[in-house]
C-alpha cells in the first residue's frame, strides 16, 4: 500500500506545502485555455515519472483541459483522456496536436487579411447570423456578439481541422477568461455573474 511519503510531491510533509504560486504552470501548451481546477502540471509530471516508465500508458478519466496528456507527451508516455465535456475534449486535443510553424505563420497571415477586410466593411453587421443562445443580449454587448460571430465565420473557412480547432479554442478563451469579452465576471472559477456595465445595464 502507498504511504503519504510515497506519493508526496518532492518529499513534502503536508498537502498545505503544495504551493505552485511562484512556479510557471503555463509552459508548453498549458496556458492555451483557462479551465476550472486545473492540475499544476508539476504534480502530474512528478506522478507520471514516479509511477510509469517511457512508453507506458496513462489514463485520465476526467481529463479536463488535458494537463495530463500534455505532460504524457513531454515525458514520452502514451496518454488517453476522457471527458464528458466537449469543450474539455476540444481543448485537450488542441493542446496535444502538433502544428508546423509554417502552418501557424500562414494562419496568422490569413486571419490578419480576413480581419482587415471585415474591419473596413461598411456592412460589418449585415448578414451575420448570431447564434441562437438564450439570454445572448444579457451576456454580450451587441457589437461584441457580432464580432465574435464574425470571427467564427472566418474560422469556418479554414480547411485544416487542426487550425480550425486551434482557432475555436482561442475564440472560446476570449470568453472564458478573467478578462472576458462577455458581460460576465468570475467566469473561469465559478458560475458566472453579470458585471455592472458603465451604461447602467
Ligand atoms: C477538475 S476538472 C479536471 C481538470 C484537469 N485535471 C486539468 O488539469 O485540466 C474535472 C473534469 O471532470 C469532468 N467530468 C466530470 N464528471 C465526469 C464523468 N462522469 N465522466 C467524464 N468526465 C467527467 C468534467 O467535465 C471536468 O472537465
Amino acid at each position: 500500500m502507498l504511504t503519504f511519503e510515497d506519493i508526496s510531491y518532492k518529499g513534502l510533509k503536508s498537502m498545505a506545502e503544495l504551493d505552485f504560486a511562484l512556479e510557471d504552470t503555463l509552459y508548453l501548451t498549458h496556458g492555451i485555455h483557462p479551465y476550472p481546477a486545473k492540475f499544476p502540471p508539476q504534480i502530474v509530471r512528478w506522478a507520471i515519472k514516479k509511477f510509469t516508465v517511457e512508453g507506458e500508458l496513462v489514463l485520465d478519466p476526467m481529463v479536463g483541459s488535458g494537463t495530463t496528456l500534455v505532460e504524457c507527451a513531454a515525458e514520452k508516455r502514451k496518454g488517453i483522456g476522457i471527458d464528458i465535456d466537449p469543450l474539455a475534449r476540444l481543448v485537450s486535443m488542441v493542446k496535444t496536436t502538433p502544428i508546423e510553424n509554417h502552418s501557424l505563420k500562414l494562419l496568422e497571415e490569413n486571419i490578419n487579411i480576413y480581419l482587415s477586410k471585415l474591419q473596413f466593411s461598411a456592412d460589418i453587421d449585415k448578414g451575420i447570423i448570431l447564434p441562437n443562445v438564450s439570454n445572448l443580449s444579457l451576456w454580450f454587448l451587441p457589437q461584441v456578439a457580432v464580432q465574435l460571430a464574425l470571427l467564427k465565420e472566418v474560422i469556418s473557412i479554414f480547411e485544416d481541422e487542426r487550425l480550425k480547432n486551434l482557432c475555436m479554442v482561442v475564440l472560446s478563451s476570449l470568453i472564458i477568461a478573467k478578462d472576458s469579452v462577455s458581460n460576465a465576471k468570475d467566469i473561469v472559477q465559478t458560475r458566472p455573474h453579470k458585471c455592472q456595465l458603465s451604461n447602467g445595464h
